[in-house]
């Protein structure tokens, strides 16, 4: 078979892009002498000065070195402002901390996810209230944190109203809401590409605590933990260093979210991952054999292919699978993803997928 040659970027994930120029700048410049360490700085300084203008209020920022830290840290500083510290944490099944954290929030918290079946990765309100049943019986866990993901694993969003419905219902039931925003910025660019959408799905919905996500979207590797609620931050500097996220040259990583808060450029990138997303579903989605269920609302594409296209697709251009029993495979854009990167792959799609759906008919 005559193949285009691949597009120069795979499909694989937002992780697997390199950091954006203005990041790498900022290191650079950051460098320069000496600065006392763990977070003593101007450039962390000026990076927690940013949070609280990012979010319009007076919030705490902690950052971490990567999400699983800044997902046990923010839920361990959550359970140490629960009576009793005994509590477990809601989530879906779909979980980044359920499914891919090797468990890391139950070793380190010595707790128990209470990982509830869900669509599209988004729980709901109701279901809260059937966890909470469980209030007051001593054989059973006792729900004290609900953790939900913006955007999902799932590539799906929670509307701000959908979130502030489920703050509201964990904080009848008393319990702290924290959001895993590993790709909040995706998320802020779907839901209206300003500060105010981010506001209104955080800290106006009742989010306590947030981990926002910088990885994934151009930063060479830094995350933060975004404390909304005032007494949620309790504790947070000395639970940092127990869970090992307490960086001591921590002015690099403040100057990596100093150069993407700068103008909001964190917002611009993942508004051109999403992009770049939409265009790879319109450029694929009416290729016979790609069936995709739902056009992206943030950066991946989740298509179902025909069995025999799957590994001679991903031998051209690399892309992970997804759900295995339904042929489904996930192909992610970044925020350095090109149009011609797009454009390259649907031909490769067009050229492999066709052939390979006759050859699993005639199989
Ligand atoms: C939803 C979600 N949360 C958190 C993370 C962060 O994980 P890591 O510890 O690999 O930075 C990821 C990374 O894939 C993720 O997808």
């Amino acid at each position: 078979m005559n193949l285009p040659p691949p597009p120069s970027r795979a499909f694989a994930s937002d992780n697997a892009a390199g950091a954006h120029p203005a990041v790498l700048d900022a290191v650079t410049a950051a460098n320069a002498g000496h600065a006392l360490a763990y977070g003593d700085d101007d450039h962390t300084r000026e990076c927690t000065a940013r949070f609280r203008e990012l979010f319009g209020a007076d919030v705490t920022t902690r950052l971490a070195f990567n999400g699983t830290g800044a997902n046990v840290l923010a839920l361990a500083t959550l359970m140490a402002s629960l009576p009793g510290g005994h509590h477990g944490i809601v989530c879906t099944d779909w979980a980044h901390i359920a499914v891919d954290e090797t468990g890391a929030p139950e070793r380190v918290l010595a707790t128990k996810l209470i990982d509830l079946p869900s669509v599209g990765g988004k729980l709901v309100p109701d279901q809260l209230v059937e966890v909470a049943s469980a209030r007051g019986v001593q054989h059973h866990v006792q729900p004290g944190i609900v953790s939900i993901t913006q955007a999902t694993e799932l590539g799906t969003l929670y509307t701000a109203d959908e979130i502030a419905a489920l703050c509201d219902r964990a904080h009848e039931l008393g319990m702290l809401v924290h959001l895993d925003g590993a790709r909040i910025a995706n998320a802020t660019a779907a839901l209206g590409r300003t500060r105010e959408a981010l506001r209104s799905f955080t800290i106006d919905a009742g989010v306590d605590a947030v981990s926002f996500g910088g990885t994934k979207n151009g930063l060479l590797g830094a995350e933060a933990v975004v404390f909304l609620t005032p007494t949620a931050a309790t504790g947070s500097q000395f639970v940092r260093k127990q869970v090992t996220q307490l960086p001591s040259k921590m002015r690099f990583l403040a100057a990596q979210f100093n150069a993407v808060l700068d103008d909001d450029l964190w917002i611009d990138l993942a508004a051109h991952a999403n992009d770049m997303a939409t265009e790879l579903h319109r450029r694929t989605q009416d290729i016979a054999g790609v069936e995709i269920d739902a056009p992206p609302a943030v950066n991946s594409v989740f298509p179902q292919l025909p069995p025999a296209a799957i590994a001679p697709l991903r031998d051209w251009c690399f892309f992970w699978d997804w759900d295995t029993s339904r042929h489904e495979v996930r192909w992610m854009t970044a925020w350095d993803t090109t149009i011609d990167d797009v454009v390259a792959f649907a031909e490769g799609v067009r050229a492999i997928v066709g052939p390979a759906l006759d050859a699993d008919r005639v199989g």
